[in-house]
């Protein structure tokens, strides 16, 4: 090499290290500009920009006079990383900085497609310096265009799938869907692949051209409200408005379940042996959907029992039970004498003579709820006295939309005696805490009671009347002078309404 040639050659070279110490300069500010998070953006162009330095090094120690093939391996080198790092430096500049300020928001495929195209062309330019045209060399060799063309058709078609999904928009990360037999939600979205996480905690990875080619259904949009269906069949002999009736009522109040749009009800068609109905409601959390299908089907169990509605067997089941009738008349006395014994229970009853306990004993029906469930709703109507025999029963209160449990009642307690011997809506709210087993006296079984012995509404009025005060100044903290003189005040409302009611004249 002549001398003008070889100060030519340094000068280059250490232009070229110049320019790449600039980049270098231009990384290390730009990646301050960076999010905390984003930081680590920045690591690839430095690491490109630091070995092109490393190779310019090289290169000039290389001298071309004395190893022209490592010189000019290293030039080209050099020259590909240097324009790798260049090209990441404009990519953190475009994306990070300038378009993270505005609106505009470029899906990650597409970033990385633009990304990889940069590097393609820059390694084509950087061959075509060095005297190779590997574009001719693959767009006039039929059999290499062929390998390339076969072994990348899987990738690029599910790259391509992926760039149409994320224009189209469909559905983001977080979104749930469904995709043929599988349910998950989205956790990434990927040049050639979407990996969802199903509601057993797997992840499942679908390949984007099948996303493209089946039918997707996305439980998040338009909006993240979902209908949920529930079918359950009841016998014939029950009245589909009774039915839909129940059926509506097990909705309320369970979590997750939306109060708009309202649950409906449908009877969906005259099967062999039932009715099938469908019980529609919203839900705004997909992943809970099994939670709140389970909650409500453990409702309508004991709603359904409590009402007396059958869930019919198949037709083609022999249910085979004999039951003798000693055997039942043992039974139906000790449920008698059960009903007797959970009357004595409570001092509200207790004071009644036996042939008077009787009576309300007769008319009274064993009922369950499951933990959970509204009993009584306050500010409904209401004619029913319920004496807890197992579970716990709590006692809320609201007040100007506030609440407050005010007394949580467990096997022994009574509630619901207020609206039975008074009329009146609910005073309260009382939810089963656990399961609970009631037994339930109505206005008719009452109404017998009073009409036998009417001295009977005295001493429960006097009897609910203190109840009724010492609850309410546990609440409003009511001094002992205050106490009395409300329960004399409560005692004689109580009776005239109690009066009033029973028309005891
Ligand atoms: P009732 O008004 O028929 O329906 C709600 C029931 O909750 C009410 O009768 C009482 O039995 C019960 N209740 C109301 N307030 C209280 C309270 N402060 N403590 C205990 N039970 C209550």
């Amino acid at each position: 090499m002549r001398p003008w040639e070889r100060v030519h050659h340094m000068q280059l070279s250490f232009g070229g290290i110049a320019a790449t110490l600039v980049a270098l300069v231009v990384v290390l500010f730009l990646r301050r500009l960076l999010p905390e998070g984003k930081r680590n953006r920045g690591k690839a162009p430095l690491f490109f920009l630091v070995l092109a330095l490393l190779l310019r090094g090289a290169a000039i120690a290389a001298d071309a006079a004395f190893a022209p093939t490592a010189f000019a391996i290293l030039n080209f080198l050099t020259l590909a990383f240097l324009s790798f790092g260049i090209s990441g430096v404009v990519d953190m500049l475009l994306f990070d900085i300038l378009l993270s300020r505005t609106r505009v928001r470029v899906s990650k495929i597409l970033r990385d497609l633009l990304q990889a195209a940069a590097f393609f062309f820059i390694i084509m330019g950087v061959l075509k310096q060095s005297g190779v045209n590997l574009l001719s060399l693959v767009t006039t060799s039929a059999v290499l265009t062929a390998v390339i063309g076969l072994a990348l058709q899987s990738t690029l078609s599910n790259l391509l799938a992926g760039l149409a999904l994320q224009v189209d928009q469909a559905f983001g990360i977080g979104d749930w869907l469904q995709v043929g037999q599988r349910t998950g939600r989205v956790t990434q979205m990927k040049w050639r692949t979407m990996h969802l996480v199903n509601k057993d905690g797997d992840m499942v990875i679908i390949p984007n051209a099948e996303l493209v080619r089946s039918e997707v259904i996305n439980f998040s949009r338009p909006t993240s409200a979902h209908r949920m269906w529930l079918r359950v069949s009841f016998h014939y002999r029950h009245p589909p408005n009774e039915v839909k009736r129940v059926l509506l009522s097990c909705t309320r109040d369970v979590a997750g379940v939306r109060d708009e749009p309202a649950a409906e009800c449908v009877p969906l068609q005259f099967a062999d042996s039932s009715i099938e109905y469908a019980l529609r409601y919203w839900i705004d959390d997909f992943q809970q959907d099994e939670r709140i299908d389970g909650e409500l089907r453990t409702r309508i169990w004991y709603a359904a029992k409590r009402e007396g509605l059958e869930i019919p067997f198949p037709i083609r089941t022999l249910y085979m039970n004999q039951v003798t009738s000693i055997e039942a008349s043992v039974q139906e006395q000790q449920e008698f004498l059960d009903r007797m014994d959970a009357l004595a229970r409570i001092d509200l009853l207790g004071r009644l003579d036996p042939s008077e306990r009787e009576l309300l004993a007769e008319g009274m029906r064993r009922v369950k709820f499951a933990a959970g469930e509204m009993i009584i709703r306050q500010g409904d109507p209401g004619d029913s006295l319920y004496l807890i025999q197992n579970g716990s029963v709590g006692v809320r209160l609201s007040v100007d939309g506030a609440q407050k449990e005010v007394a949580a009642l467990a096997p022994g307690d009574f509630f619901g005696e207020m609206s039975l011997v008074t009329g009146e809506p609910r005073t309260a709210t009382c939810t089963a805490k656990t399961d609970v087993t009631c037994y339930l006296v109505d206005h008719a079984s009452f109404q017998r009671l009073l009409d036998a012995r009417p001295k009977i509404a005295d001493e429960i009025s006097s009897l609910l009347a203190t109840r009724q005060v010492e609850l309410a100044s546990r609440q409003r903290g009511l001094s002992e002078e205050a106490e009395a003189r409300r329960a004399a005040d409560a005692r004689s409302r109580l009776l005239a309404r109690i009066r009033d009611f029973f028309h005891l004249g």
